[in-house]
């Protein structure tokens, strides 16, 4: 059997380990087999290494933000060829699927293919951040984004982001603004550029007590708003509170990226939570739900990618090619140094 080499953990908090003996797969009727170029880091990476969450195997190969290039296809494939440029949210917690290796393989309905406008280094930072902020925004919001990569006319509406200024953050304040919406974004005071660059059209101290926030969020808005999303997972107090004593909407909706809290949102807000760890888990009722929402949304997502309506979000490429360099990259994000989305190049194209 052909191996290859990888980052493998063998248990929760075990080290990462650089190794040659992966086994490599071979593609399924409707999937790649995809050489990985760049991967992205997340904070479920470290997350992974040290609690094992979501993960289905041990020793665990891990990764969430993948660039590659396709060496194989399956038989049933209509939208991938050898050659093609990819990138996407792996099914995370699954080895054959993750990107910390040589190669791995994507369902191509849910690989998002790259257009010529985009490097493989800008690709890598919109996977998982675009496809978590457009399940909770599109999905779960009721947001419509033109089919053909255009931007709407302006809206007399505000939507409210928590945290504009993360990876998944950034996409949703750019979906919001493509969708035709006001948006007010929250982040710390030293990064509401970061929020305002991605096209907020305000925004407030994440960092401020919550009757503060709720008080900007009043003055900004009028109360002319009906959707809340939590970008950070520690906004739920101010969602709830601020749909109840500041919007004037009749239909409120709350989103979060928070999968894991108990929450207990009133019967008058529709919540929905981001489950994007569960890409791919076709056996599981959230997973095969997720999953479909995917395929449905990623062409969309290409098409305004492609068109410049949606962009990737500001990068630091880490020094070095390989796996050392991944498991710096990792440190990195840890240690808090990054103030951009990290992305590292794994191979030669
Ligand atoms: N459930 C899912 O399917 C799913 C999918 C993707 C991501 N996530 C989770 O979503 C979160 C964001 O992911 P990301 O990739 O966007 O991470 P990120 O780029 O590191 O962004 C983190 C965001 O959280 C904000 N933040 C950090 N500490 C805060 C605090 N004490 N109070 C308020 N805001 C705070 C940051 O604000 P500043 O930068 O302005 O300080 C930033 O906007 C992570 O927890 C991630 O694990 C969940």
């Amino acid at each position: 059997m052909a191996t290859q080499s990888g980052i493998i953990i063998e248990g929760p908090d075990k080290p990462y380990t650089i190794v040659n003996t992966i086994p490599r797969s071979s593609p399924g009727p409707k999937q790649a087999l995809v050489k990985c170029l760049a991967v992205g880091i997340n904070p479920v990476d470290p997350m992974q290494q040290h609690t094992g969450v979501l993960v289905k195997e041990w020793p665990a190969i891990i990764g969430s933000d993948y660039a590659g290039v396709v060496l194989e296809v399956g038989p049933d494939c209509t939208k991938l060829k050898p050659g093609d440029h990819v990138y996407g949210c792996p099914a995370v917690g699954q080895n054959k699927f993750t990107p910390f290796q040589e190669t791995f393989l994507v369902e191509e309905d849910v690989a998002f293919k790259k257009s010529d406008n985009l490097s493989v280094e800008e690709t890598a930072t919109v996977g998982a951040g675009l496809l978590t902020a457009a399940l909770c925004l599109l999905a779960g919001m009721d947001l419509k984004l033109s089919e053909d990569g255009t931007i709407a006319p302006e809206k007399d509406e505000w939507i409210v982001v928590l945290g504009g200024t993360g990876t998944v953050g950034q996409f949703a304040v750019q979906i919001a603004a493509v969708c035709g919406y006001k948006v007010l974004a929250s982040g710390s005071p030293s990064r509401s550029g970061v929020a305002m660059d991605n096209g907020a059209n305000m925004t407030f101290n994440s960092r401020a007590t919550v009757d503060e926030q709720l008080a900007e969020i009043k003055e900004f808005t009028g109360g002319n708003f009906a959707r809340i999303f939590d970008a950070t997972t520690y906004g739920y107090e101010v969602m709830v509170k601020a749909l109840e004593t500041c919007s004037t909407a009749t239909t409120k909706y709350l989103t979060s990226v928070d999968d894991w809290s108990p929450f207990d949102t009133p019967a008058t807000i529709r919540e929905y939570r981001a489950h994007t760890g569960q890409l791919c888990r076709h056996d599981e009722p959230i997973g095969a739900q997720v999953t479909k929402d995917a395929a449905r949304l990623i062409p969309t997502l290409e098409a305004h990618l492609a068109a410049g309506t949606l962009e990737p979000v500001k990068y630091e490429v880490v020094d070095g090619v390989g796996w050392e360099s991944v498991i710096r990259g990792i440190g990195a994000l840890e240690s808090g140094q990054a103030t951009k989305k990290i992305v590292v190049r794994v191979q030669e194209d």
